[in-house]
């Protein structure tokens, strides 16, 4: 079947588009420490189909201890494998590197057993493109790899002299360096030796998400024929160093299985296969299935030919056609620009990965994907991204969120090895199915969408007692909701307090969304609505930071606010480590002061009306005003200013002046200046981890000139970065953007007047019908004039409700 699909989109793409040339595989891939992946972007830079269900690419050493390699990859560490499952953009302990291969040219002074024995270093930089991933090792060994759906092809080019082997390490997979309570384990394997390879599955456990065992089964072919032995040895995890005498015990016979199925401390298991001398270029085909052996050997068959050029150019067409020419930009020279839009606009592609028909404990038969890492991060800007121009996939994502929720009660917010957790704030599914709603998503049952919703509203999730915060489930739904349901904020009884009651305010929010045209009773949108309204029983006004007041705060029942500072006072400017157990995550209260999407209205009003609050904008700009960390020992803080560019919670604010009327042109300032900040096409091109593409859809939008409202059918405006960009949004239908006047060295990059279809506009924003229409146009005529044009309404906020406190 997958034969089928790329067989149609190579009849459809002879088009011509080539966009994969500006795609830098490299960028976000290293940290603020040059040549280290040491506060980077995680970014995972192997071979790939558009969320890809097989992610090939390298697993490597890392120098650095308080850095993990989250996707395998870093710039400086040796290569310990070949794996075929990977994340990208993710940050805390790893998951997956499994189901691996290794090239050897001799088997003197190696232990099968430990990796550190084999470890290669590299030979110059590796090189990249779309569908291709090359690495030379010191052996001499040149690697080159490329992906299909299920499948990976590897070709391994021997050096003349020497011996040539391939080793299969079953409990093979990514380590944590310092986040032990998240880190995999090995649990049990099983390998076969079959004709022309072998095949098997390996069990393993743990990760970020804490997940408990997920198995995966795999077929390998080589296109000559090798001697192959197998091997176990004892289980090593997680006291290695107890072990480091443990050699292999080779074993008789076509099969050999670390344990009894379901044994999570299981002999580890492998097999090396030895090629003739003569081999000098030895390929593999390997497939990866969730579900069995047999289906994992079925999806060879997607890979025909042993030319790896045969794959790497279908899957580039595959890239072409669904991704990349999705957004056209015509007439730019500058490839600077052109390299950060085709490369961001390529990692919002990556995750999750689309295992549909893979689900291996219930098929709903619709979409199915995993690895959704998390909604936390994607659910800002991400999802409206990919619902607009790759419905598919947005399809799949609020299908499988439903059936989670239908066969495990709870939606997930990060979902990985078909296991959720874990949730860093709200129940955040519910944006995403509010967003999808309001934008009208086909293919949904939204009766059955709007009941999970419910859930996360109304079911207080069972207790898993995750050490890094005791106080609720960080599994799945809303850990603090019994505060919620009581006081209609979350106290500092429970962790992260001020953070989850201004989320849970935006979840209850969806949720009147929902409601609104779901519900048969209209009193039901109506109680959300005001539930909504929660973060305002939290806005204390006599709280004062840098000559503001007002500010949101971590407040008991009886009104008193929890101090953080040592004389007893509290400040917003800080939230400790900003960790698990902190007041706030990831962010600072200033930061999330400004997160109410939906009652922009009242947030304005609480600060004293329109000049106010673009005086207290403006100071998030300010740099040096950030001083405390904002989490994951500050390595997510990203920059000085109190708006942090390189985690999510702040995402939206460059654009509120859109709320200020005539301050339009203030977010064309800030959103240039950040991206020109924080942006290049460098490898450390991005602010800190691209979380699963969420970073980089957040550069799309702004170089796009657009930036959605979550949860709501409406987009503000910005002023694009190239002069002629259009977007295919499916059913044939098209957005075509254009800019007069662009000229960014000489400043003129603001607003002057604008047409939306053809109308003269002097709004600050547009809505999705208006901008989905059909041939939608707008037409942008930019200046070097910080011109107030857009004095029409402000943006709506369709949740106003101002409590009186
Ligand atoms: C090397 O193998 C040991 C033993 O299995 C394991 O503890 C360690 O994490 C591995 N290192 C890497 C970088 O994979
Ligand atoms: C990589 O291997 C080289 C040579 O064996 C060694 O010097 C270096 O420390 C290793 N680096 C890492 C990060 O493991
Ligand atoms: C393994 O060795 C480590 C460090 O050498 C020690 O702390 C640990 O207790 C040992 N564990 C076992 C099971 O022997
Ligand atoms: C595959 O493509 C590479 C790069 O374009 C080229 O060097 C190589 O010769 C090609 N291999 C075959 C078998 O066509
Ligand atoms: C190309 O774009 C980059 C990124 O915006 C900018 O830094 C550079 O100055 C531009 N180059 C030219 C020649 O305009
Ligand atoms: C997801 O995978 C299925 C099965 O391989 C395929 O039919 C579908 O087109 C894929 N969806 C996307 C968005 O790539
Ligand atoms: C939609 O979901 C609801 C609630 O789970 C269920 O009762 C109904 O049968 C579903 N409808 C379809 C068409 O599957
Ligand atoms: C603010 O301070 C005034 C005067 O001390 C007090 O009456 C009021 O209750 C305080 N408000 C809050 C929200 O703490
Ligand atoms: C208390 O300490 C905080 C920071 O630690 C400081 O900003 C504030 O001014 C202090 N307040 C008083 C009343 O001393
Ligand atoms: C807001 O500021 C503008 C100048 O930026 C000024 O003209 C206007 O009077 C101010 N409005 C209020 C209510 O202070
Ligand atoms: C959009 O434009 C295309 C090409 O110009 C045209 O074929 C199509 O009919 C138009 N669609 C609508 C909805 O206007
Ligand atoms: C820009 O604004 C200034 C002052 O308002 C005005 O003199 C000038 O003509 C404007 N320039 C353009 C190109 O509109």
């Amino acid at each position: 079947m997958i034969l089928v699909s790329l067989a149609a989109s190579i009849v459809v793409s002879k088009a011509t588009t080539n966009y994969s040339d500006y795609v830098d595989l490299f960028i976000g891939t290293e940290g603020t420490v040059p040549g280290t992946s040491y506060n980077g972007g995680n970014v995972f830079p192997g071979a790939s189909m558009p969320f890809g269900a097989v992610k090939i690419g390298i697993d490597t050493t890392e120098f650095n201890s308080s850095t993990d390699a989250n996707a395998g990859y870093t710039p400086d560490g040796n290569v310990t494998s070949i794996s075929l499952l990977h994340e990208s953009g993710t940050g805390g302990a790893p998951k997956y590197g499994v189901v691996s291969q290794m090239p050897l040219t001799t088997l003197q002074n190696v232990n099968l057993l430990d990796n550190m024995t084999y470890a290669q270093p590299r030979v110059g930089h590796d090189s990249a493109g779309v569908g291709w991933y090359s690495t030379k090792l010191a052996s001499g060994v040149v690697i080159r790899m490329a992906a299909c759906m299920h499948t990976g092809i590897v070709e391994y080019t021997f050096p003349d002299k020497g011996e040539k082997h391939v080793l299969v390490d079953v409990s093979h997979y990514l380590p944590t360096q310092d986040d032990h309570l998240a880190s995999q384990f090995y649990s049990n394997g099983r390998v076969e030796l079959t004709k022309e390879g072998y095949r098997g599955w390996g069990t393993w456990r743990g990760g970020w998400n804490q997940g408990p065992d997920y198995t995966v089964y795999f077929c390998a072919v080589f296109d000559q024929s090798a001697t192959g032995r197998l091997f176990r040895g004892p289980y090593t995890d997680p006291y290695w160093a107890n072990f480091t005498g443990a050699s292999p015990t080779y074993v008789n016979g076509s099969s050999v299985q670390g344990g009894v199925a379901g044994s999570q401390f299981a002999d580890r298991v492998g097999a090396i296969f030895e090629f003739p001398g003569n081999a000098s270029m030895v390929k593999s085909k390997v497939g990866v299935s969730w579900i069995s052996e047999d289906r994992a050997c079925e999806f060879l068959g997607e890979i025909k030919s042993w030319d790896l050029n045969e794959t790497i150019t279908k899957t580039k067409e595959v890239w072409e056609d669904d991704v990349l020419s999705k957004i056209q930009v015509k007439g730019e020279k500058n490839t600077t620009r052109l390299t950060m839009f085709y490369t961001a606009l390529y990692h919002t592609a990556l995750l999750p990965s689309n295992r549909t028909g893979e689900s291996p404990y219930w098929d709903d038969g619709g979409g199915y994907v995993d690895d959704i890492y998390t909604i936390w991060d994607t659910f800002r800007c991400w999802f409206s991204l990919t619902l607009l121009i790759n419905r598919p996939i947005a399809t799949d994502l609020v299908q499988t969120v439903i059936s989670v929720w239908r066969h495990e009660r709870f939606m997930p917010d990060g979902r990985s090895g078909n296991y959720n957790g874990r949730v860093q704030g709200g129940s955040n599914a519910d944006n995403v199915l509010a967003d999808a709603y309001v934008k009208h998503l086909p293919g949904i049952n939204w009766t059955a969408a709007y009941q999970a919703a419910l859930t996360d509203a109304e079911v207080v999730p069972y207790n898993n007692f995750d050490p890094t915060d005791l106080t609720g489930s960080t599994k799945e739904g809303r850990g603090a909701l019994p505060d919620w349901l009581k006081y209609g904020f979350v106290t500092p009884a429970y962790a992260r307090s001020v953070s989850r009651t201004v989320e849970y305010s935006l979840n209850d929010f969806a949720v009147a969304q929902l409601a609104a045209g779901l519900d048969r009773h209209p009193g039901v949108a109506q109680k959300y609505l005001e539930r909504a309204a929660g973060w305002q029983r939290i806005w204390n006004r006599n709280v004062t930071s840098l000559g503001y007041s007002g500010f949101l705060a971590p407040t008991w029942p009886n009104g008193s606010v929890q101090a953080n500072s040592p004389n007893g006072t509290y400040d917003p400017g800080t939230c400790g480590g900003c960790e698990w157990d902190a007041i706030a995550y990831e962010a600072l209260p200033w930061e999330y002061s400004w997160t109410v999407p939906f009652d922009m209205r009242t947030l304005i009003s609480l600060i004293g009306g329109a000049n106010a609050t673009e005086a207290r904008l403006d100071t998030m700009f300010v740099p040096g005003l950030r001083t405390g960390t904002v989490g994951s020992g500050g390595i997510n803080g990203i920059g000085t200013t109190l708006f942090n560019p390189g985690n999510e919670p702040s995402f939206a604010t460059p654009f509120l002046y859109n709320y200020l009327p005539g301050r339009q042109w203030k977010s064309v300032l800030r959103s240039r200046q950040t991206v020109d900040l924080y942006y290049n096409t460098g490898p450390s091109g991005l602010p800190g981890n691209s979380d699963a593409g969420a970073v980089d859809s957040w550069l799309v939008w702004n170089m796009l000139g657009l930036y959605p409202v979550v949860t709501q059918p409406v987009y503000l405006i910005l002023a694009p970065w190239f002069d002629d960009i259009t977007m295919n949004i499916g059913d044939g239908k098209t957005i075509h953007i254009t800019a007069k006047g662009l000229d960014v060295a000489n400043g003129s990059i603001f607003v002057q007047s604008l047409k939306v279809n053809g109308v003269g506009w002097k709004k600050s924003w547009l809505t999705h019908d208006e901008l989905v229409k059909g041939n939608a146009t707008l037409e942008f005529v930019l200046g070097v004039n910080q011109t107030g044009w857009d004095i029409g309404d402000i943006p709506p906020s369709p949740g106003h409700v101002q409590l009186k406190l």
